[in-house]
C-alpha cells in the first residue's frame, strides 16, 4: 500500500512508530465490577477479557449497549482501575492515564473559548513533550491532515459536528500517542456525515500510521474500519468472538453494499442479537427478517 500525500510530520511519526515489533496493547484476563450503593450484587462490567492489538492495527469493539465497551476503553485509557488481570501498552503496565494514549470521545470536548488551532495545541501543551516551535508545526500539520485548513481561527461553536470531531482527532494525533482510543466518536453525527467521517478516518489513519482501538455499537462501521472486530457480549460483559476483516485497503464506502460485507454483517449481527436477547433487550428474530 503506498501513501503519497502524508504531511512530513505524520510521515515522521509513522516511521518512528514502526520500529518495534511488540504488540501495542496486551490485555490479559481483565475483569472489572461496579458496586452501586443500595444494590445487592455488583455489576460485572467485564469478565476475563484477553486480547491483543498489534502495532499499526485498526481494531473495533462492537457489542450491545451495556456490554462493557466504554468500561474497557476507560481501563485502557487509565481513567478507571481494573480489578483483575493486566493491561500493557508496548509492554508497560497501565497504571493511570499517560501520554502514550489519546482518547477521542463522542462529545468533542473542545474548549469553547479556544480556536481550532489552540484546541489542537492544547493536548501537546499538557504533555510538555514538544518545544513551542514543534508544537506550532505539528498543530498546523495535523490540522491540514484532517482537512481543516482555513478553519484555524474558528471557535468550536462556529464548526459543524463533523468539523469538531476533526479538531478532536487532530488534537489527539498531534500528541503522537502510541495508541488512539475512540469511543463512538461519530455517534452524534447525522448518518451522511458519519459515513463520510468513516472514510476520512481511514484516510487519516493510513497517513498517520497509528494503532487504533475504536468502540462502536454500529456493526457496519466496525467492519468498514477495522482489520479485526472484537464482539463483546453482556451479563457479564466479556469477549465473545473475534473476526478478521478480509477487505483490501484502501476501502471505499461502496464496499458496504457488497455481498461479502453484508454476509459478515449478518454473522456479527446474529451474535449480537443472541447477546441482546440473553440480556432481555429483545426477542430473537427469525433469520430472514434481519436487516
Ligand atoms: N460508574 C459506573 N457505576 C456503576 N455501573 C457502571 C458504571 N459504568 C458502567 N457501569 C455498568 O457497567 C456495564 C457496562 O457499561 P459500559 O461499559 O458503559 O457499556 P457500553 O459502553 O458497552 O454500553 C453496564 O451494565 C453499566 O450499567
Ligand atoms: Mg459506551
Amino acid at each position: 500500500m503506498s501513501v503519497t500525500t502524508a504531511t512530513d510530520t505524520a510521515a515522521a511519526d509513522r516511521a518512528a512508530a514502526g520500529t518495534s515489533s511488540q504488540a501495542r496493547l496486551t490485555a490479559r484476563h481483565v475483569s472489572k465490577a461496579f458496586w452501586v450503593e443500595g444494590e445487592q450484587d455488583p455489576t460485572i462490567a467485564l469478565q476475563n477479557v484477553s486480547l491483543t492489538i498489534d502495532e499499526g492495527e485498526f481494531v473495533c469493539i462492537v457489542g450491545p449497549s451495556g456490554c462493557g465497551k466504554t468500561t474497557f476503553l476507560n481501563l485502557v485509557a487509565g481513567l478507571l482501575p481494573y480489578d483483575e488481570g493486566s493491561i500493557e501498552i508496548s509492554g508497560k503496565r497501565v497504571n493511570g492515564p499517560g501520554r502514550d494514549r489519546a482518547v477521542v470521545f463522542q462529545q468533542s470536548r473542545l474548549l469553547p473559548w479556544r480556536t481550532t488551532f489552540d484546541n489542537v495545541l492544547y493536548g501537546m501543551q499538557l504533555h510538555r513533550r514538544f518545544s513551542e516551535a514543534e508544537m506550532q508545526k505539528r498543530a498546523q500539520d495535523y490540522i491540514d491532515l484532517v482537512g481543516l485548513h482555513g478553519s484555524e481561527r474558528r471557535h468550536p461553536a462556529q464548526l459543524s459536528g463533523g468539523m469538531q470531531q476533526r479538531v478532536n482527532l487532530a488534537r489527539a494525533l498531534a500528541t503522537d500517542p502510541e495508541i488512539l482510543l475512540m469511543d463512538e466518536p461519530f455517534a452524534a453525527l447525522d448518518a451522511q456525515t458519519r459515513e463520510f467521517m468513516q472514510a476520512e478516518l481511514l484516510r487519516i489513519w493510513q497517513e498517520a500510521g497509528k494503532t487504533v482501538m475504536f468502540v462502536t455499537h454500529q456493526i457496519d462501521e466496525a467492519i468498514f474500519l477495522a482489520d479485526r472486530v472484537f464482539v463483546f457480549g453482556t451479563r457479564p460483559g466479556r469477549l465473545r468472538a473475534e473476526f478478521e476483516v478480509p477487505f483490501e485497503r484502501p476501502r471505499r464506502l461502496s464496499i458496504k453494499r457488497s455481498p461479502e460485507f453484508l454476509a459478515l454483517t449478518d454473522q456479527i449481527w446474529s451474535l449480537i442479537e443472541e447477546e441482546a436477547s440473553r440480556a432481555g433487550f429483545m426477542q430473537p428474530a427469525p433469520a430472514e427478517s434481519r436487516s
